[in-house]
């Protein structure tokens, strides 16, 4: 058995959108590395197959799986609810889950979608899990965001796009909510020994670009990204340093790409944007009372 197999040994990991794409190159990732790791999926069936495979090519047979939309806040809170009854403790928290609407669509709390999935589930499960996090620092958490964030612009106004909608903007927008929600994180979380970082993992070939298209152009689609894209295993490496490697001890409120610090666009560092983007998805997401 070498050090990596046993680098996160005694960790208990959860991982969101984890049975494909990065998610899933995370998820096996850290069980590689020993992890105790908590698949959320919305999924059974997808979710119990990928737990097995991970299993299976690991050897690692704590790989546990606990169901969750993610777009629902209900069901984010009794996600949050079950884990720390059943953990206690969690170390490193990977918000991966995201998702590209080609229509506007509402979430069952009647937000926009890519805003409810891409950042409030984010916001939502981490707030409900930082007590838990600090009581088992050091502690970790990673918001997988995207080069997008730099054409990203932040309608504090129209969040939801409710005016206008456009996928490519809304999916912008929600990456650059998360590189303001981690520096906004790093700084609430300072004095405690939990970090927070966020990253781009590349041009990976998964099926988020795909999906949303209408059937005939699907297969162009994943053939562009097949031609210029890197593997989930290839694009989850950022995160997995992230979440493993003691050249981060310590780091926090900080944008990655791979494995190194990057600068994030410059909105991202505006205090005052920080703080009323938090305020408003508090308020959405009944954080606030
Ligand atoms: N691929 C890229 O080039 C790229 C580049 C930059 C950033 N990213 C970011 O990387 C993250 C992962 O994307 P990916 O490319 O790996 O996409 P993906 O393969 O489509 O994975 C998304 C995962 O999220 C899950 N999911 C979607 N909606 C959910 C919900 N309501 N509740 C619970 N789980 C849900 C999916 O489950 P189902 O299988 O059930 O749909 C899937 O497991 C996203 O945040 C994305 O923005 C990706």
């Amino acid at each position: 058995m070498s050090t990596s197999d046993t680098l996160m040994a005694g960790k208990i990991c959860l991982v969101t959108g984890a049975n494909s794409g990065l998610g899933k190159a995370t998820a096996l990732g850290l069980a590689r590395m020993g992890a105790h790791v908590v698949m959320i999926c919305r999924n059974q069936a997808r979710g119990q197959q990928a737990q097995q495979e991970i299993k299976q090519r690991t050897g690692n047979a704590d790989v546990d799986l606990l169901l969750a939309d993610l777009s629902s806040q209900q069901s984010i809170r009794q996600l949050a609810g079950d884990f720390t009854q059943r953990y206690g403790r969690l170390h490193v928290l990977v918000n991966n889950v995201g998702s590209v609407f080609l229509r506007r669509r509402l979430s069952v709390d009647g937000i926009e979608m890519t805003f409810a999935l891409n950042h409030l589930a984010s916001f939502l499960l981490t707030n409900l899990l930082l007590d838990t996090l600090k009581a088992s620092a050091p502690a970790r958490i990673i918001n997988v965001s995207s080069v997008a964030q730099i054409v990203g612009f932040i309608d504090l106004d129209d969040l939801q796009a409710s005016k206008k909608y456009h996928m490519m903007r809304a999916y912008a927008q929600s990456k650059l909510a998360n590189v303001l929600f981690t520096y906004a994180l790093a700084q609430h979380l300072a004095g405690t020994a939990v970090t927070a970082n966020c990253l781009h993992p590349g041009l990976v070939v998964t099926n988020i670009w795909s999906r949303p298209l209408p059937g005939f152009l699907r297969p162009l689609v994943a053939m562009l990204m097949r031609s210029f894209g890197i593997t989930a295993e290839e694009g989850a490496r950022t995160i997995l340093y992230l979440a493993s490697s003691s050249e981060v001890e310590g780091i926090t409120g900080k944008y990655f790409y791979q494995c190194k610090e990057r600068p994030s666009v410059d909105i991202s560092y505006d205090g005052s944007i920080q703080q009323q983007l938090w305020k408003k998805s508090a308020e959405m997401t009944g954080l606030s009372s």
